[in-house]
């Protein structure tokens, strides 16, 4: 066989080759064979120096074609391996766009939080400012401003944690006012009236601590919503108008209010509100005790004692006041059973509001 016929074995050969590859891997190693240093196509071109010199034209342009052949043979196959690999890889690893994505569960609002705003939005829509207060404060402005001065018998209603300096004793604010948690959120109050001049219209949400032994109806630590007004001719006519107006807002219109005497330090007079039963709407229930009525706040008129410890003169302003638990309301309209569950994080119970 002479060179010619050999290379022209090697071409069949090698499209044959070619042809059969089944990846760009597979070709690549056909390449190299064939093309690369050390490939065969290579070599015959190689000893073409050892041909006579009459022949290397001839067979020089055999293996010029030889190897364009192989060339175009190699680049078709390559394109086409590529285009079904490109295939392959779309149909394995495509993505279903139509597929619905998976929820990230958002969590939701805190019952506490979810009431604070709404009352809190009930008062912003008649205008009233919404304050935050502190929950560390003074004997002085949760007590003694709020006309409960040292030994007055109304500081037993509230047991209170009391906060100690290094050495263990009761840590003091310019050496007589002792720093606690706040037992109420009235203290605010007494800052709203320092720092504001009237007309004052204010609530202010916030968290009250007391030393009470958590049970179904009692959290050591809860929520108070303060409100306060303060202005000229303001009657307790002011004061039943707004909390039913806040009662029907926040309950329902079809809910009744009702007042009783009751007594607070910081009022005079001092009531305690009560709603009409949810229940059985005034019928009479166990809920209610079969008074068909349950208890939902305290309020009354500032007392003139209040208004001589931040200087504003009872004989031009009068105002009103109240306190409404926020727990108390999470009973009455979501009844919650157990105050406690309001504090365990249990989102089986949480995601409900
Ligand atoms: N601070 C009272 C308490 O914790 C609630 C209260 C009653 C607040 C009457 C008031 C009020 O502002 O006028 O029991």
């Amino acid at each position: 066989m002479g060179l010619k016929e050999e290379l022209e074995e090697l071409r069949d050969d090698t499209l044959d080759k070619i042809e059969n590859a089944q990846s760009s891997d597979a070709l690549e190693e056909v390449r190299i064979a064939v093309l690369g240093k050390k490939g065969s196509l290579t070599a015959a071109l190689r000893s073409m120096r050892e041909l006579p010199k009459e022949e290397r034209p001839v067979i020089g342009k055999v293996t010029n074609e030889v190897r364009d052949a192989v060339e175009a043979a190699l680049e078709a196959k390559k394109q086409q391996l590529k285009a079904a690999e490109l295939e392959e890889q779309m149909a394995t690893g495509a993505i279903d766009v139509t597929l619905p994505g998976r929820s990230m569960p958002i969590g939701t609002e805190h019952l506490i939080n979810h009431i604070i705003r709404e009352v809190s939005d009930i008062f912003a829509g008649i205008g009233y400012e919404i304050i935050p207060g502190r929950e560390v404060e003074t004997d002085f402005y949760n007590f003694t401003a709020l006309n409960a001065p040292q030994d007055h018998p109304s500081r037993s209603m509230q047991d209170t944690f009391y906060v100690l300096d290094r050495s263990g004793d009761v840590a003091n604010v310019r050496g007589e006012s002792d720093v606690l948690l706040r037992t109420q959120t009235s203290g605010t109050q007494v800052h709203t009236m320092e720092e504001e001049e009237p007309p004052i219209y204010m609530i202010s949400p916030g968290k009250v601590y007391r030393r009470d032994v958590a049970d179904p109806s009692h959290l050591p630590q809860f929520h108070q919503i303060e409100g306060l007004v303060v202005d000229k001719g303001i009657t307790l006519g002011d004061l039943k108008g707004t909390l039913d107006y806040f009662i029907k807002a926040f309950f329902g219109e079809e809910r009744k209010t009702r007042f009783r005497a009751h007594f607070f330090p910081f009022t005079e007079p001092s009531l305690e509100a009560d709603v009409s039963c949810g229940i059985c709407h005034g019928e009479g229930c166990r809920f209610c005790k079969n008074t068909g009525w349950v208890e939902i706040l305290g309020c009354g008129m500032v007392d003139p004692n209040v208004f001589g410890y931040v200087n504003i003169d009872p004989e031009v302003y009068t105002g009103f006041a109240f306190g409404v638990g926020v727990e108390r309301l999470a009973c009455l309209k979501y009844n919650v059973p157990d105050l406690r569950m309001l504090l365990e994080g249990d989102m089986r119970f949480l995601r409900q509001f």
